[in-house]
């Protein structure tokens, strides 16, 4: 299936292992070239905006966009953005009508698309993402393809803790000021906030820790923070128990329009078990949901558990051709 050797030639780009296209770097803009040229191989016009974001337009458009992106985590998988990409090229082609957009930079925070919404940019009036589910829910519930119903509030920030640098060898260890001894129990702080509040979730994931010597006592730790839950009221009280100052910040979304009953409608007319979910990860559909466009996911079932970000990341052939299938319907439903 073309869908899955192009994940594969993506999966090649950049320096292994797992997918490593980061915002910004040299591979996530390979990974951009690629597919622009497979969307000229099928005849669309190539568009870049001034953020970055790719758009391969068939002849008729109707306002009706499906895409994702192509950036990744470190060490992510192979579907992650990925597999919404190509699929918006295979749909949009059987099709022929609707845009392909690619996103930039959406692990770091939907850089693409809140820079276009935030432009005044014209958004389209519908958008399709589809993507891995990267959780267990629909594993679980032994069925193929899900609706996704919304997305959690999330905010990223840092934390900074100062101590005192000293020789490692001669400097007794009560009276240490030591940053990274300190971290430690700020993290386990982190984590007990956390854990009191229901569906919330945090997570310190990189940590620099200076000067960065092994022989000399730590001066200054900084920390990333990602947050994360269901509504603004849990994400407010997180931020406040964690006690951090947000950076930025992105509200719960809702697809609750005419896209997500297309996607039921068309999984109706396949015969195709209806499951519907919120997604704990943050998407591009959901920042155009909040910018007012009428916005849809629909999730593929994750394999291994349900991993994501990283290379264990796995879902089956006969998903991903059924995944593409609906969405080509979805498109040619939406485009009429
Ligand atoms: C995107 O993958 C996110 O961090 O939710
Ligand atoms: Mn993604
Ligand atoms: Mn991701």
């Amino acid at each position: 299936m073309q869908v899955l050797e192009r994940l594969d030639e993506l999966y090649a780009i950049g320096v292994g292992p797992g997918a490593n296209r980061p915002h910004l770097s040299a591979a996530e803009d390979e990974a951009h070239q690629l597919a622009a040229s497979w969307c000229k191989e099928a005849g669309l016009e190539i568009e870049v905006d001034r953020h970055g974001n790719l758009f391969g337009r068939a002849e008729v458009e109707h306002g009706v966009w499906v895409g994702s992106h192509l950036d990744t985590v470190p060490r992510g998988g192979r579907y992650d953005g990925a597999l919404g990409v190509v699929a918006a090229i295979e749909a949009v082609e059987r099709v022929g009508a609707g845009s392909v957009v690619v996103f930039r930079g959406e692990e770091v925070g939907c850089i693409g698309s809140r820079a276009l919404v935030a432009a005044g940019d014209p958004l389209p009036m519908a958008f399709a993402e589809l993507h891995v589910e990267q959780g267990p829910v629909l594993a679980d519930a032994g069925v193929p393809l899900g609706v996704v119903t919304g997305i959690v509030a999330y905010a990223r920030g840092e934390l900074v803790i100062e101590g005192r640098a000293g020789h490692a060898g001669t400097t007794p260890m009560v009276g240490r000021d030591d940053a990274l001894v300190a971290a430690a129990a700020e993290i386990q702080g982190v984590r007990d906030a956390a854990l009191a509040i229901p569906g919330a979730v945090a997570t310190i994931g990189k940590l620099e820790v200076e000067p960065g010597g092994a022989n000399v006592i730590p001066s200054r730790v900084w920390m990333s923070l990602d947050v994360r839950a269901p509504d603004a009221e849990r994400l407010d009280a997180l931020i406040a128990g964690i006690g951090f100052e947000a950076g930025y910040r992105v509200e719960p979304a809702q697809f609750d329009g005419k896209a997500p009953q297309v996607l039921r409608n068309v999984m109706d007319a396949r015969d195709l078990p209806l499951v519907e979910l919120p997604s704990g990860a943050g998407h591009d559909a959901g920042i155009l949901a909040s910018a007012g466009v009428d916005a849809a996911m629909l999730f593929v079932r994750s394999l291994n558990g349900g991993v994501s970000h990283s290379p264990d990341e796995l879902s089956s052939a006969e998903d991903v051709a059924l995944a593409v299938d609906v969405l080509t319907d979805a498109l040619a439903a939406m485009t009429r």
